[in-house]
């Protein structure tokens, strides 16, 4: 039995979407179809006092993959889990090391993937989440697979002294995964994160990030995904999103010699032959998934 967690962090807020995101990978684990495994992902939602009533298996929502929240937006995330998964192994597999997570939340590819034995991954987040994650891997005893450095820091202050005084190696290839976070930052965190990752990578490193557009970050309030989320958890996204305008990330890291790929997660679906599909009023239109490499000489 768990010890009730009060720490702030998981229990409010913006904390809250990591445990919306762990409660997708489990019932994604589950599923016959399964895009990726994380066998923690429900650990979290069990041990949580605000995920009383989530479900942690599709067989558990009444209307089943019908249900907009626990069927297609949590399918959303189990195909986004995937993606950057496989960006993350075939980053490893071109000799890379370091993989740090930005606003990691409830992430456990440290613990997942079949990453090289001395690869590092650096795992950002806010004390009270990282303090909640501790907590409940250490119950689970999981184990890592390599070795994990947490990194208790807020993105919005200066985070660049905790990063290397944790022991990052900017002289070292990277690859960086910035996975449901850049809309709940304020663009002048947002801009001086991708300044900062360009600053602290080698020729080599990698990026990957989820943005949205920006006419539709505010739009499809009564989309189903949005109302679900809110009416059924009571977790409101778009109050979380930040207003201010987006900038132009992929754009920054182009115009520094970057190269980069933006894709819809509706390729991915179709790639991998699961996952959303665009309907009307969709939330997800404007999502948008970016790849970026740091090429290995400078362009002229
Ligand atoms: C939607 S969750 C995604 C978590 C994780 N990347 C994943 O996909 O499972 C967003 C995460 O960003 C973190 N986050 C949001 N704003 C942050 C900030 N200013 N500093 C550090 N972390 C932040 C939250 O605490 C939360 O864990």
């Amino acid at each position: 039995m768990n010890a009730p967690f009060t720490t702030y962090g998981v229990d409010g807020g913006v904390g809250l979407t990591a445990l919306l995101v762990a409660a997708a990978r489990a019932i994604e684990t589950h599923r016959h179809d399964s895009l990726a495994q994380d066998e923690y992902a429900e650990h979290f939602v069990r041990a949580a006092p605000a995920c009383a009533g989530w479900p942690v298996r599709i067989e558990q929502v009444p209307d089943g993959e019908h249900n907009p929240l626990w069927g297609r937006f949590a399918r959303y995330f189990g195909l986004r889990t995937r993606v950057l998964d496989d960006f993350v192994l075939r980053s490893a597999g071109t000799g890379v090391r370091q993989v740090v997570l930005l606003g990691a939340g409830l992430d456990t590819r440290a613990f997942r993937l079949d990453l090289p034995s001395d690869c590092v991954v650096h795992e950002i987040d806010r004390a009270g989440v990282l303090a909640f994650k501790e907590q409940i891997l250490t119950e689970a005893a999981a184990v890592p697979r390599v070795k994990r450095v947490l990194v208790p820091v807020d993105l919005r202050a200066d985070w660049v002294t905790a990063l290397t005084s944790a022991g990052f190696d900017p002289s070292a290839p990277s690859v960086w995964l910035a996975e449901g976070l850049l809309f709940y930052l304020p663009a002048p965190a947002e801009t001086y994160l991708i300044d900062t990752v360009h600053r602290l990578t080698t020729g080599g490193s990698a990026l990957a990030f989820e943005a949205k557009l920006e006419k539709d970050l505010l739009a499809y309030r009564d989309s189903a995904i949005y109302t679900a989320t809110r009416e059924q958890i009571g977790i409101d996204l778009l109050d979380l999103f930040h207003r201010d305008p987006r900038p132009d990330s992929a754009g920054a890291l182009a115009a520094r010699g970057w190269s980069t790929s933006t894709h819809t997660p509706f390729d991915f679906t179709r790639l991998l032959g699961r996952g959303p599909l665009p309907e009307r009023n969709d939330a997800l239109e404007g999502n948008r998934w970016v790849f970026a490499h740091k090429p290995h000489e400078p362009r002229p």
